[in-house]
């Protein structure tokens, strides 16, 4: 296809534009883009606390996992919090020399930076964004990138899993994210408020809740939220299972044996009563013909995804409709950005030049 002056190729045209897809998530922050490039970094900014840790970094600030790396020697700012921008110019008092909105500001530009583009590239990113943000949400979004890219547009995380998963028809994706778990219906078109729902309760939540239990049981040990959600990373299973979950701690210097099974089984169970009430309920206000079909394609993506047990756990409590199939997806760290980059790629020229300019 000839450029509009009729000269070039098409593959000179796409090179002008770089199409990048972002999720921008609470805990980590994932891209794709249209040149290939997969990357992702943790959602954290941290500056140094005194001269010692500048001079030790040597860096004013430091994002992801170098700030990850040295958190005893920075003040840490996680520009995200349940899915929503901690700093968001239309609030009320908002103020944009405040560390949030510095800490908002570094981590896109890492991310943006992350994209490798390239003197004099268009740059066109879809963003995800969690299913019920409300429209200040998105301009935050929107404005945390402006000036980095040329057009940005803000979509349902969930609704960017199906899309890269071409599930646009009678699914629904459960995404299990830090902040947020989000669920979205698909029917065929852009899914609308009542096809969608955000839930508080997500990855975080279990950590607090398995830190909680573990503090109660370990009195003698210092744990910290970070070790509970290693250990999470590493173990976490809803339902019964045989393995033994034994961890050591130390207690007076020496390593302990814990059992922490049914403290963990728990944690991750707690989210369990809310995506099952919710996810009944985008089944069944579903339209009836079609229920069946839906039910066979309800996917999990999300870090949250990776849960032992979650899928099938989930699946015995839905079945009493009919017949149900739970899966989940290959790829939950870039499920959302590959979406992100595929929906970025077949938007139309026209559309995203009405798209608000970032
Ligand atoms: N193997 C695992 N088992 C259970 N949970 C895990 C596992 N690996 C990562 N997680 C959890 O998944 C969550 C991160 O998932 P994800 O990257 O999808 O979230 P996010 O996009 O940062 O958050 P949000 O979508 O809420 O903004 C964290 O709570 C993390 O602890
Ligand atoms: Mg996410």
């Amino acid at each position: 296809m000839p450029n509009s002056d009729g000269s070039g190729s098409a593959s000179s045209a796409s090179d002008e534009i770089l199409y990048i897809g972002i999720d921008l998530g609470t805990s980590q922050s994932a891209v794709a883009t249209s040149t290939g490039i997969r990357r992702t970094v943790a959602s954290v900014v941290g500056w140094p606390k005194d001269l010692i840790s500048y001079k030790m970094l040597k860096k004013k600030v430091v994002i992801g996992e170098e700030c990850l790396k040295n958190r005893m020697a920075v003040d840490m700012i996680w520009p995200q919090e349940q899915g929503v921008l901690r700093y968001r110019p239309s609030d009320p008092g908002a103020d944009a020399g405040s560390r949030e909105a510095e800490a908002v500001r570094h981590l896109t530009s890492f991310i943006v930076e992350m994209t490798e583009p390239q003197p004099g590239q268009e740059i066109r990113a879809v963003i995800g964004a969690p299913a019920r943000s409300t429209r200040e949400d998105r301009q935050a979004v929107i404005d945390s990138v402006d000036g980095l890219l040329d057009h940005a547009i803000v979509a349902s995380e969930p609704f960017l899993v199906a899309y890269g998963l071409e599930l646009f028809n009678n699914a629904l994706i459960i995404d299990i994210g830090a902040g947020t778990l989000d669920l979205c219906r698909m029917h065929g078109t852009i899914p609308i408020d009542e096809d969608q729902r955000t839930l508080a309760k997500a990855g975080n939540y279990i950590d607090h809740r398995f830190h909680m239990l573990l503090q109660d049981r370990i009195k003698d040990s210092h744990v910290t939220l970070e070790m509970a959600r290693r250990i999470k990373e590493q173990y976490a299973f809803v339902s019964s299972q045989k393995e033994v979950i034994s961890i050591d701690f130390q207690v007076s210097g020496k390593p302990r044996s814990y059992d922490v099974t049914d403290s963990l089984r728990e944690a991750c169970e707690s989210i369990l009563p809310e995506i099952i009430t919710h996810a009944r309920e985008l089944i069944v206000t579903y339209d009836q013909e079609f229920q069946q079909e839906l039910r066979q394609n309800i996917v999990l993506a999300g870090g949250g995804s990776q849960i032992r047990g979650l899928a099938e756990e989930l699946r015995s409590n839905l079945t009493e409709f009919g017949p149900c199939r739970v899966t989940a997806v290959d790829d939950p760290v870039y499920a959302g950005a590959i979406g992100a980059l595929k929906l970025a790629q077949d938007m139309p020229t026209s559309e995203w030049e009405q798209a608000r300019e970032a």
